[in-house]
């Protein structure tokens, strides 16, 4: 089988050094004495625990305490701008002069710095950079490592090319005033709202998804996009599948990472929006191949690259307790339409678009394995495309015939 190698996923090749002038803009903005570092250690390890736990015992302005701050910057932000920077590398997104970036739930404005590091072609553009939280704080210290970044990086800072970075303290899904963004995102904010116990008191994951997007999609252009990412967690993966099936069946476009825009088979414990067939939730868009069933469906996240990682964060991690050995991202980029938008060139050419999502795997026979999406559903690459990193997109020939992998029940393309 032949591949056709269409994006390759992974930071740009500058990432590592931006990534340590990040850790020194840190270091600037939030310095410690050596006497506090245990102590921030210890904080880093306390907001760990509440972040991950079941029951959340930190109130929603955490943030805006310095202490809780510090810790999040050093570590929480600093793996998630590790985690953001492949993914917007890889999007087909191409900003206009002058244009408008919303970054909900901004935080210490981890999803610009990550824009920053990700895109240098776009540093120069004189993007307006909005960002918005419920916590002031944490966006002025992010404000100015932004800052302190841009001129470790060499700006621009000031001047007509350079970002315009504007502040607006706003609780989603008010965006502290009328606002048509060319890119509406937001990263590790959402799993804070939409899996809380009253939302889901108050509605069902197809409705909390529906309102989600309405928000997101009414603060964009038409033809601009929405990108949100969140850590690889199952909840996320159902969060963004129930996300994506709204959007399609509002008539947005899906841009990354699914290569199709029929039912989504990697949806986690999203059924979907369609009408309830013996109880169950069904997708209300064209069938797939999905996985055999199992207790814990798969969900659809991707491993990072931790090349890239620098090796004071990879330290500093350690030190704390929580060693970085793994790291997963799960996203959702989205197209609103403007008119005239033409179906993706592999629809049209009948190749196989494939998005190669896990950890590689080894097959009986000695065989190089991945499984991935495609318009057939849950796939299973085998051969040489499988070698790829997790996240490539490819174009593959299509089977002649429709195999299942017994094990898994996905469609086997290749070798
Ligand atoms: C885990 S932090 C993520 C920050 C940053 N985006 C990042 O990726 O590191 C979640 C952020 O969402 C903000 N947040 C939570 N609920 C919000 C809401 N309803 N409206 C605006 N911001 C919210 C929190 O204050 C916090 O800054």
């Amino acid at each position: 089988m032949k591949a056709r190698f269409v994006a390759p996923f992974g930071a740009p090749k500058d990432a590592g050094p931006d990534l340590e002038a990040f850790l020194a803009a840190v270091a600037e903005i939030f310095p410690v004495q050596e006497s506090r570092r245990r102590y921030l250690k210890e904080d880093v390890l306390r907001l760990w625990k509440d972040l991950t736990s079941e029951r959340s015992l930190r109130f929603a302005d955490y943030l805006g305490k310095p202490s809780v701050l510090a810790a999040y910057v050093r570590y929480f932000m600093a793996w998630n701008v590790v985690r953001l920077v492949p993914v917007l590398a890889s999007l087909p997104l191409d900003l206009p002069e002058g244009g408008t970036v919303l970054d909900i739930g901004s935080g210490p404005l981890t999803l610009p710095i990550a824009l920053w590091i990700a895109r240098p072609d776009l540093r120069d553009r004189g993007l307006r950079v909005l960002c918005t939280d419920r916590v002031r704080k944490p966006m002025e210290s992010g404000a100015a490592l932004l800052d302190a970044l841009r001129l470790k990086t060499g700006g621009p800072v000031l001047g007509p090319g350079a970002w315009k970075v504007d502040l607006r303290h706003a609780v989603f899904p008010d965006t502290g005033g009328h606002v048509k963004a060319d890119l509406v995102a937001s990263a590790n904010a959402f799993t804070e709202f939409f899996w809380s116990s009253t939302a889901r008191r108050e509605s069902n994951l197809g409705e909390r998804a529906s309102d989600l997007l309405s928000a997101l999609a009414g603060a964009c252009k038409a033809g601009g996009a929405i990108l949100v990412a969140e850590p690889g967690e199952p909840r996320s993966g159902a969060m963004l599948s129930a996300l994506r099936e709204a959007a399609l069946l509002s008539g947005l476009r899906v841009e990354s990472p699914c290569p199709h825009s029929r039912a989504c088979p990697m949806p986690g414990a999203f059924g979907g929006l369609g009408d309830r067939v013996d109880g169950k939730a069904r997708s209300a868009l064209l069938p797939v191949h999905s996985p055999k069933w199992r207790p814990k469906m798969p969900w659809c996240h991707f491993p990072v690259p931790l090349d890239t990682a620098p090796p004071a964060l990879t330290r500093f991690s350690g030190e704390v307790g929580l060693p970085k050995d793994r790291l997963t991202v799960s996203w959702m980029a989205l197209r609103k339409p403007s008119g005239g938008d033409r179906a993706p060139e592999a629809e049209q050419k009948g190749l196989l678009r494939t998005r190669l999502v896990s950890d590689p795997i080894r097959l009986p026979g000695g065989w190089d394995g991945r499984y991935a999406c495609s318009d057939l559903g849950y796939t299973l690459v085998v051969g040489t495309a499988a070698r790829e990193g997790a996240g490539s997109l490819l174009d593959l020939d299509r089977p002649a015939r429709i195999d299942r992998d017994e094990k898994s029940g996905a469609v086997i393309a290749g070798p």
